[in-house]
Order: structure tokens, then C-alpha cells, then sequence
């Protein structure tokens, strides 16, 4: 049962991996989930194909200082996201800071320089993003450190980039080599893959779905008997209550939303340019599509118990639950499909025919692009489209469970200062757009749809649910009175300098204005209480003055409150004959920029990371290589020291 007090377990992986039976672990460092995911499926491939006994492993929950003695006839693998500007992730931090460390020694006794690992075999696969300056840095240095202590790779060390969105192909281009060596290596031999379960889903016909013990979307036991408990974090959300919602603005089928979210009495904190988590709930339309495909539309609200097959096993959502419940609220059915699930799924086709295009869908990346990636096709779409309505009543729902991502929280960058609205969080966020592109109906903002929705609902428009989403809008139960949203609070390091007269300077298009909001609120408060407020240049871009020139008023309050200190240089990239970007207007104050920088002013970028912070990072080059007279290269260094001495910051997104 999810939530509960957990008993004390062991940080003793060979403990673990013999007590449970095991000969081999995949450890990840996950910040979002994916490099979980990939653990998994690791995990399940290793046993279904090999038949290894693997199981997956959270580096935070594992002291590994007697790695040296995971030996012999065991196989370690790493899976490992590289977070940020090249950190390891939160639950990798502790790891990484005992691999790395040149005099490390392990529990017994052994030191770094006797190779203490030469005994260990491994496999390594990274996720990363070539968008960011240290791609992939957490598998190269932790394979470096390992190699260094004498483990043996096996196989090469992969790297997925989000950046060019082939992490998917990537893994399974790595993957096939990989397993050939590690079955030479091992002496293994390959079998036709059978699917083995790791979690038991019962029926329980004969409990009540009103039944007080029964989940119908609680994240854990407190939130089912009704009173929620602090501390608040990602395993245990605060349910907050939305104070206010309304539309910055609204255009064909984009809108932008700003929501103040009340968080006092929560215990919840945070500091201007933190991030705010939101829960998500999936659409009511694509939780019937697929409950639908699977035929269980009957069976909806029957409450089913899950189970881990062995200790091994997690189970990702609190059970006892229905169908519906753990549908809606904890699986990630709006996502693009993975090749590899479409393999795993063809063994339960309904018919042959069916089974073979699955089977080519699955083997073919070609065919599989033109048939489900360009389409955008989620799980239940791809299913319904393939089976033309017959039902897919063969698949068992653990393997839907096991094969889908848990549903995650969404980060977004807060646009309030902690000073003026403490207990109050904002978001700002752009409603992603419902899009058509020779498929079926695609729900693509998840969580912003349903923020829309709340909105809608609480405003009681008249239009609420124009593409017939049909979110459940008042949660569980209907326990929440009014309209709520789980969220938890994310630091980040995005910070303002300490000393408030410190000139800023920040280039924020789009929603990436959301912290700067937050910025130059806090300034604006600043400068009302007398403090001293140093230059507050922003650069804001948008498509049309007239269209989603976001908070309009408010930058004019703001200019009231703080004078010429504040200025505001804006590019309306559609209004004109010619595209004007944020980057452009930074070199047409390519003087007073540069002058603000000797001032020592810092530097903030908010926004798209794949194109916009690239271009952006690049005029500030050019900028700094002309006024000063000095080659490109050493302009490039001094950028790079402003990142290193955190006056460049970047809050950026792909
Ligand atoms: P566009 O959509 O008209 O091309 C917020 O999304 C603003 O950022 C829009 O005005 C958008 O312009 C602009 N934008 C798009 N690509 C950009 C880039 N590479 N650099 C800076 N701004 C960009």
C-alpha cells in the first residue's frame, strides 16, 4: 500500500540482490522519470531475453561503498540523466560524490588505487540533452570513475540526446550491441522473449469502489482518509487551492494562463525564481479511449488490488484502486508511443493480421515513424486506429502499468516574488495546442489543458470544454471543495543577486517572462521600500503588441514604482515586415550592455534552450568581442566564467 510509513530497508544492495534471488541490478539517476523508465525496461529485457534475474534500483536508497564486492556471475548497469548544466540528478547526488572522489575507499577496507573494481562488470547508458554545454557529462564521468577503480565495461557506454529528440532510437540502437557483448561476456544465451510479470493486478469484484480503503486518485494514505500532512514534496503533493485563474490572452487555439495558486498553511516555501510542480490529470476522452481499446470500459470502476510479484517490485500507484482511477490519474497515456512497447504489445493482438503490422511497427523504425511518431499517436489512439474497434482484450493490464511512464508532476517556472506574494505562488503558461496533423484529435498540453479546463470550470465560461476534453475537475471523491491543483515546490538555482542595487539584465520571450515577472516584482517592492534598485533591463519578445504582449499593465505599474530603473525593450517578431528577436535588440544595445557587464551585472535567460538561449548566449559574444575589442574566442571564456561565477543563468526548456 502506497504512502504508508515505510518499514527501515537495507542499503545494502548484495543484501538486496541476495535476498531477493538476483544476479542483476540496474541503478538509476532519474529527475523526471525517463531514465527510470529506461531502468525498467532494461531490467525487463535482461530477464525476459537472458534470462538474468534483474531488478531496478533508486541510487538514492543504496550505500554503494561495497561495490567491490558485487562480483562473479553479477552484472551492474547504469542509467543515468544528466540534470541541468551537467549535475548529476537529485537522487545521483550522493553517488556521484562517492565516485568521484579520488581517495574514496570502500567498506572493505579496499582503496581507489588498488582497482578495487576490477571484478565488477558494467554496462552505461546516458540521457542528456546536446542543447546543454555539458551533454551527457553523469555516464561519461561515472564510466571515467569506474574504469578508474578498474570495472570492466561491457559494451559501449550510450548516450541518448533529448536535444535532437532521438533519445528513444538511440536507446535501442545502443542496446542491441550492448546485449551481445554482455551475453559474451556472461555466457548467456538469448530466448524468444516471453513476457514475465513483475506486477499482479486481481479483481476484487466484491469490495466497493465507495469503500474507505479503496484510491480513487489519493497519492497516498493521508489524502485517503481525508486530512492532508505535511511535509510536502514529490511524494506527497499539497492539494492547493486556486485563487485565481484568468486568460492573458486568447488566439485561435492559443491561450496563455495565469494562475495564482494559495499555498498558506501548507508549510510550503519557496524563493523568487524557484519552480512550482503540478499534478496532472489525464482527459477524460483519452482516459475512455483507452480503458475502451482494452475493453474495460464495463469494468471501469471495479476496484483491482496491484502487487509486486517479489520484493523487487514497485508498485507506482497507491492500490487498492479502479481501473479508472489509476488510468486518469497515474499513467502517462498522452505520451508518444516507444517503438519497443509496440513490440512488447504485438504478443497480444487480437488477431493475426493485426499482429503482423504490429510486429513490423515494432521492427521497422522507418514505417514506425510514418505510422505513429509523425501522427503523434498515443497508446489508446495507435490501438483504436489498428484494430479498427475490435478490442485489445488479450493484453494484461499489468503490462500497462509496467509499460506506460507513471504520470509526472510538470515544472513550471514560478512568476511571483516571494517577498510581495510569500503564500501566493504564480504560474504563467501557455496552453499547447490541440493539433490535427492527419490524425485524430491530439490532446498535446496535458497538464496545461487541464489547468485551462479549471479555469474554464471555476469561471463557469460558456464554452468550458470546447474540444470535449472532459477533465474530472474536482478530483477524488469530490473531497476538495472547489478548485484544486496537487502541487509541490522545486528550488532551483535561478536566483536574483543578494544586493537588489546590482544592475540585471534579463531576456525573457514568451512565457520564458515568467520568472522575470517574479524578478521585477520583487524589484519594483524594493525600490517602494526605498531600497536602492540597480538597472532592470528586460528584453521581452512576443508575436503582435496587440496579440500576447503578456502582464501589459503590470510593466507600467512597475515603471511607475521604480523609475528609469526599470526599462523594458520589446520585439514583436510578427508585427512587421521583418522577424525582431529578443537577441536582436541585445545587439542593437550592444554599448550599454556591455557596459551594465563591467558593472558586473548579472545576466538571466528564460525560455526556449534549443534555439532562443543558443542565439542568445552567442550575441553576447559578439557583443562583448566588439565593444571590447578583443577576439571572439576570449569573449567566449568570459561568458563562460560568468556561467561558472553564476552571473549567466539560464531557466530554459526544450
Ligand atoms: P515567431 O514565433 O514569430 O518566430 C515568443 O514565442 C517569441 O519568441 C515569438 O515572438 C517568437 O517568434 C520568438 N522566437 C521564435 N524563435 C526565436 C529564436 N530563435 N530566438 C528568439 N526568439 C524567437
Amino acid at each position: 500500500n502506497g504512502g504508508g510509513a515505510k518499514a527501515a530497508k537495507s542499503r545494502n544492495i548484495i543484501e538486496k540482490l541476495d535476498e531477493a534471488g538476483k544476479n542483476c541490478v540496474v541503478f538509476y539517476g532519474s529527475q523526471t522519470g525517463t531514465a527510470e523508465d529506461y531502468a525498467s525496461r532494461l531490467a525487463k529485457e535482461a530477464s525476459s531475453r537472458f534470462g538474468l534475474k534483474a531488478m531496478t534500483a533508486d541510487l538514492e536508497e543504496y550505500d554503494l561503498d561495497n561495490l567491490d564486492t558485487l562480483a562473479g556471475d553479477k552484472v551492474a548497469m547504469f542509467v543515468l540523466a544528466t540534470y541541468g548544466e551537467g549535475e548529476p540528478t537529485d537522487n545521483a547526488v550522493e553517488f556521484y560524490e562517492f565516485i568521484s572522489n579520488e581517495d574514496l575507499s570502500f567498506s572493505s577496507g579496499a582503496s581507489a588505487a588498488e582497482k578495487p573494481l576490477s571484478n565488477l562488470k558494467f554496462v552505461a547508458f546516458g540521457l542528456g540533452n546536446n542543447t546543454y554545454e555539458h551533454y551527457n557529462s553523469m555516464v561519461r564521468n561515472v564510466t571515467k570513475f569506474l574504469e578508474r577503480l578498474g570495472a570492466q565495461r561491457i559494451g559501449a557506454a550510450g548516450e541518448g540526446d533529448d536535444g535532437a529528440g532521438t533519445m528513444e532510437e538511440d536507446f535501442l540502437a545502443w542496446k542491441e550491441p550492448m546485449w551481445t557483448a554482455l551475453a559474451d561476456a556472461m555466457g548467456l544465451e538469448e530466448r524468444e522473449a516471453v513476457y514475465e510479470p513483475v506486477l499482479e493486478v486481481t479483481e476484487k469484484p466484491e469490495l466497493s469502489p465507495e469503500s474507505d480503503e479503496v484510491y480513487l486518485g489519493e497519492p497516498n494514505k493521508n489524502h485517503l482518509e481525508g486530512s492532508q500532512k505535511g511535509p510536502y514534496n514529490s511524494h506527497n503533493p499539497y492539494i492547493a487551492p486556486i485563487v485565481e485563474s484568468k486568460e492573458l490572452f486568447s488566439v485561435h487555439d492559443r491561450n496563455c494562463l495565469h494562475m495564482d495558486i494559495d499555498v498558506s498553511g501548507s508549510n510550503l516555501s519557496y524563493t523568487t525564481g524557484d519552480h512550482i510542480a503540478i499534478w496532472p490529470t489525464n482527459a477524460g476522452k483519452e482516459v475512455d479511449r483507452f480503458l475502451g481499446v482494452l475493453g474495460l470500459t464495463e469494468k471501469r470502476h471495479t476496484v483491482i488490488s496491484v502487487k509486486g510479484l517479489d520484493a523487487t517490485a514497485k508498485v507506482p500507484f497507491p492500490s487498492p484502486t479502479t481501473y479508472d482511477a489509476a488510468v486518469r490519474y497515474h499513467m502517462e497515456i498522452c505520451a508518444p508511443v516507444s517503438r519497443q512497447f509496440v513490440s512488447t504489445l504485438s504478443a497480444f493482438s487480437p488477431n493475426d493480421e493485426i499482429k503482423a503490422e504490429m510486429t513490423k511497427i515494432g521492427n521497422d523504425k522507418d514505417y514506425f515513424h510514418e505510422q505513429v511518431a509523425n501522427r503523434n499517436y498515443n497508446i489508446g489512439q495507435l490501438l483504436h486506429f489498428l484494430s479498427k474497434g475490435e478490442k485489445w482484450s488479450k493484453i494484461p493490464f499489468s503490462v500497462m502499468i509496467e509499460g506506460l511512464h507513471k504520470i509526472q508532476p510538470r515544472y513550471y517556472s514560478i512568476s511571483s516574488s516571494s517577498l510581495v506574494q510569500k503564500n501566493k505562488i504564480s504560474i504563467t503558461a501557455v496552453v499547447e495546442s490541440i493539433e490535427v496533423p492527419n490524425a485524430p484529435h491530439i490532446v498535446k498540453g496535458v497538464t496545461t489543458n487541464y489547468l485551462l479546463a479549471l479555469k474554464q470550470k471555476q469561471h463557469g465560461d460558456p464554452h468550458p470544454d470546447p474540444h470535449g476534453l472532459d477533465y474530472a475537475i474536482t478530483g477524488p471523491r469530490n473531497k476538495y471543495d472547489g478548485f484544486h491543483v496537487p502541487v509541490h515546490v522545486r528550488h532551483s538555482n535561478f536566483r536574483l543577486p543578494s544586493d537588489p542595487s546590482k544592475p540585471i539584465i534579463m531576456i525573457g520571450p514568451g512565457t520564458g517572462v515568467a520568472p522575470f515577472r517574479g524578478f521585477v516584482q520583487e524589484r519594483a517592492q524594493q525600490a517602494r521600500d526605498g531600497e536602492v534598485v540597480g538597472k532592470t533591463l528586460l528584453f521581452f519578445g512576443c508575436r503582435k503588441k496587440s496579440e500576447d504582449y503578456i502582464y501589459e499593465n503590470e510593466w507600467e505599474q512597475y515603471k511607475q514604482d521604480m523609475g528609469d530603473s526599470f526599462e523594458m525593450v520589446t520585439a514583436f517578431s510578427r508585427d512587421g515586415p521583418k522577424k525582431v528577436y529578443v537577441q536582436h535588440l541585445l545587439r542593437e544595445r550592444a554599448a550599454e550592455v556591455d557596459e551594465l557587464l563591467r558593472q558586473k551585472a548579472y545576466f538571466y535567460v528564460c525560455g526556449d534552450a534549443a534555439n532562443m538561449a543558443r542565439e542568445v548566449n552567442t550575441a553576447l559574444v559578439q557583443i562583448i568581442a566588439e565593444q571590447r575589442g578583443i577576439p571572439e574566442a576570449k569573449a567566449e571564456e568570459i561568458v563562460k566564467a560568468m556561467r561558472t561565477g553564476n552571473t549567466y543563468q539560464e531557466d530554459v526548456w526544450s
